[in-house]
């Protein structure tokens, strides 16, 4: 396979305006594109910037003033609706390009006026009929803070249900609703805010109408409680144990991990682990735990393979703040350099006693006929390890007050935290990058949306054209950087990264 072109690939590219030559710190202007033309908007940026204003080049919450040209109030606030999937009504300023140009003559921000604002419909709801709701997740940008946790958070527990029942179609589908609910610029008030929507089957559109009347579901609030469920969660809790086990030892009668070890039952070397460090395990990750790890991890694989390069992956590249493991993903621009690479870190850190489980897979790519197919299970095929640090408590690690957070090993001056880590070849890095940020519907969503709609095959590996069949080992090298750059624009944008 040929090589990527030797870029760092980084989340974003855009310049920011260094902090200390904004005079104004409590204005954030933005300055919409749209019917104004790059140049000109570059111009103005620049223009605003040297005189001081802090202008940024991405839309996000921090945006206190809206400035555009030749748009209408209800077209700038679609257009910003559509960035953020939340309504932007009432937080800032959308402004006539006037303010901007007044304001640059004042040389500071003008106060603004009636006459700077744009005017918008107060019929605020007349579009929520009319949203066009893409129908693969990702065409749609789903952000980690929305309007409909109340209802999203039950169907996701549905999912989590199915998921016990083995019912992956089902689990599949209750996720599909939740994160149509979740693009939503708005919080669902009715009913019929739902009507043009997708995959929003019966029940789950069942569950919603039950929420939205008496603001509870009783079916989910039954099932949770009930003893299948919170002893299935407890048990496939444990690290190293899948639905499967967790519900043989349910039906003999096992509920908790003590019940586990009361009982004798036969456990393997990663459900040991599980089992004696479930309390610990089972508390969120930090995402200041998640860079102190990063910090351990890089200097690891730099003493090892100088040069090498890590990127933090999973929830946290997707900006959550907490999680269940911390995943970083390692590669060398030099491909080849990161052959057998992972014993060598698991060396270098087990040499400082910093692994209390490790359980490594050597990468498998290219020895199977089929490769470099996509994979039977779906699964990739990178040299990966999945594992348990020992993390030291440090002074960053206890609370603000200087005392460390309560818990089962307060006394200890560690913590363990899953980890998982996998090696690519430079030349797939994006699609691995792409493939371990997720989220898990999002992954499974690009899949299906390459296969269905773009008649191509990706995986954590690669992407082909499918209707190549015979082509199928060889892609061609623009394909591999036209797809790279492409994959990751759609995935930032899902982000509302861009
Ligand atoms: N992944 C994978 N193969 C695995 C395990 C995970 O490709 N054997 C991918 C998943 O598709 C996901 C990413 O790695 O995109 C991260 O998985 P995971 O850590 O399980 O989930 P997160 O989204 O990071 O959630 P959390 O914060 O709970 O860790
Ligand atoms: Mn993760
Ligand atoms: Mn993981």
């Amino acid at each position: 396979m040929i090589p990527l072109k030797r870029r760092k690939v980084t989340l974003s590219e855009t310049v920011e305006q260094p902090k200390q030559t904004c005079k104004f710190p409590h204005v954030c202007v933005f300055i919409l594109e749209r019917k104004m033309g790059s140049s000109r908007r570059a111009f103005l940026t620049r223009l605003g910037r040297s005189k001081g204003f802090l202008i940024t080049d991405t839309y996000s919450l921090s945006v206190t003033h809206v400035v555009s040209e030749n748009n209408s109030g209800d077209e700038v606030q679609t257009w910003l609706e559509h960035q953020t999937a939340r309504d932007v009504s009432s937080s800032e300023h959308l402004l006539d390009i006037t303010w901007f140009t007044e304001s640059m003559e004042a040389r500071q921000p003008v106060p603004v006026e009636d006459r700077h604002r744009l005017k918008v419909s107060t019929k605020q709801n007349v579009n929520v009929n009319t949203i066009q709701m893409k129908s693969y997740a990702c065409q749609r940008r789903t952000p980690l803070k929305h309007h409909n946790s109340h209802l999203t958070d039950a169907l996701e527990l549905l999912a989590e249900n199915a998921g016990y029942s083995e019912n992956e179609g089902r689990s599949v589908a209750f996720r599909r609703a939740a994160s149509v609910l979740k693009a939503l610029p708005h919080r669902v008030q009715t009913m019929d805010e739902l009507k043009c929507l997708p995959c929003l089957g019966d029940h789950s559109q069942r569950v919603i109408k039950e929420i939205l009347e008496d603001g509870t579901s009783r079916e989910v609030e039954s099932m949770r409680q009930s003893e299948q469920f919170q002893a299935m969660k407890a048990l496939t809790g444990i690290f190293g144990v899948g639905v499967r086990t967790a519900d043989r030892w349910f039906r003999e009668g096992l509920r908790c991990p003590s019940d586990l070890i009361r009982t004798g039952q036969q456990l393997n070397r990663e459900q040991q682990a599980g089992v004696q460090y479930y309390d610990e395990l089972n508390k969120p990750v930090t995402k200041h735990e998640a860079d102190l790890i990063g910090h351990i991890v890089k200097e690891g694989v730099g003493a090892v393979l100088p040069g090498a390069e890590i990127q933090l992956m999973g929830g946290f590249r997707r900006g959550k703040e907490l999680g269940h493991d911390v995943d970083f993903l390692i590669t060398h621009p030099e491909e080849g350099k990161e052959e057998e690479l992972m014993p060598k870190i698991i060396s270098w850190l087990e040499e400082r006693d910093l692994l209390l489980y490790q359980k490594t897979t050597r990468n498998s790519y290219l020895e199977k006929k089929d490769a470099p197919g996509r994979p039977p299970n779906n699964m990739d095929r990178f040299e990966r390890c999945f594992s348990i640090f020992k993390l030291q408590r440090h002074a960053e690690t206890t609370g603000s007050d200087g005392v460390k957070p309560s818990d089962q090993s307060e006394a200890s001056n560690w913590r363990a935290v899953r980890v998982d880590l996998v090696v690519s070849p430079y030349s797939q890095f994006a699609f691995a990058t792409l493939g371990w940020t997720g989220s898990k519907l999002f992954e499974r969503e690009l899949r299906r949306w390459a296969g269905q709609e773009k008649h191509m095959s990706l995986s954590s590996h690669a992407l082909y054209d499918s209707v190549q069949v015979s082509n199928r080992n060889t892609q061609h090298p623009l394909l591999i950087l036209y797809n790279c750059t492409f994959m990751l624009f759609i995935h930032e944008k899902h982000l509302g990264l861009i």
